[in-house]
């Protein structure tokens, strides 16, 4: 298959530029300057010339406090960029794959969010994201959008690095311990993609196939869980740890309300695809290994 992707050197622009190509695909990744969803006329040129059987996009604005002070750009990108790729693929007849978030949630759930629960997003960078989700569908019907949650790979800025850093810099650490949800690796995510393009390739609008669906990690925990986690980790490979305590979202204030819950059922994904949610312990295992050796 021939795959373009849009967002080569985020998290899962990475794993999906190692990912594809070993496993038989003709690959495309860009970046900007080359395909910037900013820029539309430089959209058009990269399907054209490349001709995708399918498209995956990997790119998004994600700095999520920064959205709450500039809006204009994170619309810009999540949901008029979201929307022209969905528009692009419609005119080729392709189907396109496309990551999401549990920030479309208001996270006051006591239960794990299901795909059909209302949305109901509390910052600007979730209702962007929303809004470019509403706008995928409505443009391509052959569409999938995968709504993720704490991402986190051995490559880019993220919950992993930021915490080994930290315990290097720090002999004490408060870590959130009243956000619920579950650590997704890229490399997981990409392997989910590799699955999900032999069977959206050739299937029609209506089919069970498309829609949105809900990938995690798995088990659930906390952020002060998964921090727990990382420290056994790099411990075991002789890093210097902090000490770490529980804090609540009120000691740790930011410009952007997390949601309290991020816990996202997954059973949707594995009735329809057969894909399931990866043991997010396994996944930090093989990330600190990459990372620490
Ligand atoms: N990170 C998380 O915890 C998380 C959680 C839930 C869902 N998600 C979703 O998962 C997907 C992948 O996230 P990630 O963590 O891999 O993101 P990431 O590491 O921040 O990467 C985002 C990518 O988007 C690219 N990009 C930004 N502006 C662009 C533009 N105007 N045109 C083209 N590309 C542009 C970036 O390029 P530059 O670096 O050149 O700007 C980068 O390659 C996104 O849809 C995100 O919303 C992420």
């Amino acid at each position: 298959m021939r795959v373009l992707v849009v967002g080569r050197i985020g998290q899962v622009g990475t794993e999906l530029a190692l990912k594809l190509p070993a496993a038989g695909h003709a690959v495309l990744s860009l970046e900007p300057p080359e395909l910037d969803l900013l820029r539309p006329a430089t959209v058009r040129p990269a399907f054209d010339s490349f001709r995708p059987d399918i498209v995956v996009n990997a790119a998004a604005y994600t700095a999520v406090d920064k959205a709450e002070d500039d809006s204009v750009l994170a619309y810009a990108i999540n949901r008029d960029g979201t929307a022209l790729l969905g528009r692009e693929t419609a005119r080729l007849g392709v189907p396109m794959i496309h990551f999401s978030t549990d920030y479309v949630f208001a996270g006051d759930k006591p239960s794990p969010y299901v795909e059909s629960d209302p949305t109901g997003p509390v910052g600007v960078y979730g209702a962007s994201k929303l809004a470019g989700d509403l706008a995928l569908a409505a443009a391509n019907p052959r569409s999938v959008v995968l709504r993720t949650a704490w991402v986190c790979s051995a490559h880019g800025g993220n919950f992993v690095k930021t915490m080994l850093r930290l315990g290097r810099e720090r002999a004490e650490l408060g870590v959130v311990a009243d956000q619920h949800g579950a650590p997704t690796f890229a490399d997981d995510l990409a392997d989910a993609v590799l699955a999900l393009i032999p069977r959206l390739a050739d299937a029609p609008a209506g089919h069970p196939g498309f829609g949105t669906f809900h990938l995690t990690g798995q088990p659930f925990t906390t952020w002060h869980g998964f921090a727990q986690a990382i420290f056994t980790g790099a411990a075991a490979r002789g890093e210097k740890v902090p000490a770490l305590k529980p804090i609540s979202t009120a000691d740790y204030p930011t410009k952007a309300t997390r949601p309290a819950n991020s816990r996202l059922d997954c059973s949707h994904v594995a009735a329809v695809h057969g894909i399931q949610a990866a043991d997010w312990r396994v996944s930090l295992e093989r990330c600190l290994g990459k990372l620490l050796g």
